[in-house]
């Protein structure tokens, strides 16, 4: 099999980006340096992505995981704190998340040793919707309302149309369920603090169709084959 096939098999990447860690020099044959995008790895091979042994082949795996608070997505962290990684533990594949949600965000987020579908449902062309439920602070006028709905500034770039829906008005605070298919960095929190309320809390409760319904905190669920399908075909 080819070795950026290989690669993207085991989860690590897709195969473009293979293609580049290979040109790149960071893939290992044997613990030779391989730079031969079309090289067939053999039985034998031990395949190293930055100086990690790569399993090639697995059964993929799909999983649905409600990301608890002060949990980050990254698979590593440089200061110790806890990796999502951590509640897929029992599942004998290598995961990986499919985008990020903040350290101080909770909820869906779909994890799978899939390099092809993280590729696919991340890219910018999908535009899949994500929908969040944000507890902001004060009261969010029609005014502000109008200008999440149509676009902010939220320093340097303006947000695509948005849906926006108050849930429940408190004195002091707002439920917003807010659907975006951007995914600039700290987009929602960025989003509210542009029309002056800033975000208390923020829960993704979907990714296009895909619900996170009742799930816990720190628990997962495998996606139906209907609801990986619709991914794949997004
Ligand atoms: N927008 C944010 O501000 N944070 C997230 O985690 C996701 C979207």
């Amino acid at each position: 099999m080819r070795i950026n096939k290989y690669i993207a098999q085991s989860g690590i990447a897709s195969r473009r980006k293979a293609d580049d860690l290979i040109i790149n020099g960071n893939v290992k044959i044997n613990g030779a340096v391989m730079k031969e995008p079309g090289y067939d790895v053999k039985e034998t091979d031990k395949v190293e992505v930055n100086g990690r042994q790569v399993q090639g082949e697995q059964k993929p795996v799909y999983l649905l995981l409600n990301k608890p608070l002060g949990v980050i997505t990254s698979a590593e962290d440089d200061r110790d704190r806890l990796t999502v990684l951590e509640f897929v533990k029992d599942v004998d594949a290598r995961l990986f998340p499919v985008g990020r949600l903040d350290y101080n965000t909770t909820g869906a987020l779909i994890m799978t040793n899939d390099g092809e579908l993280t590729y696919r449902v991340t890219h910018p062309k999908h535009e899949l919707d994500k929908t969040y439920r944000a507890l902001v602070k004060g009261v969010l006028s029609k005014e502000k309302l109008a200008k999440l709905r149509n676009g902010v500034d939220i320093g340097g770039f303006v947000t695509s149309k948005a849906k926006v829906q108050i849930i429940k008005a408190s004195k002091g605070s707002t439920l917003v369920e807010i659907s975006i298919h951007e995914g600039k960095n700290r987009q929602v929190r960025k989003m509210f603090a542009a029309v002056g309320n800033p975000v208390q809390s923020l829960e993704r409760i979907s990714i296009g169709k895909i619900r996170l319904g009742h799930l816990k905190e720190g628990h997962y669920r495998k996606l139906s084959r209907e609801e990986v399908e619709y991914l794949k075909n997004c």
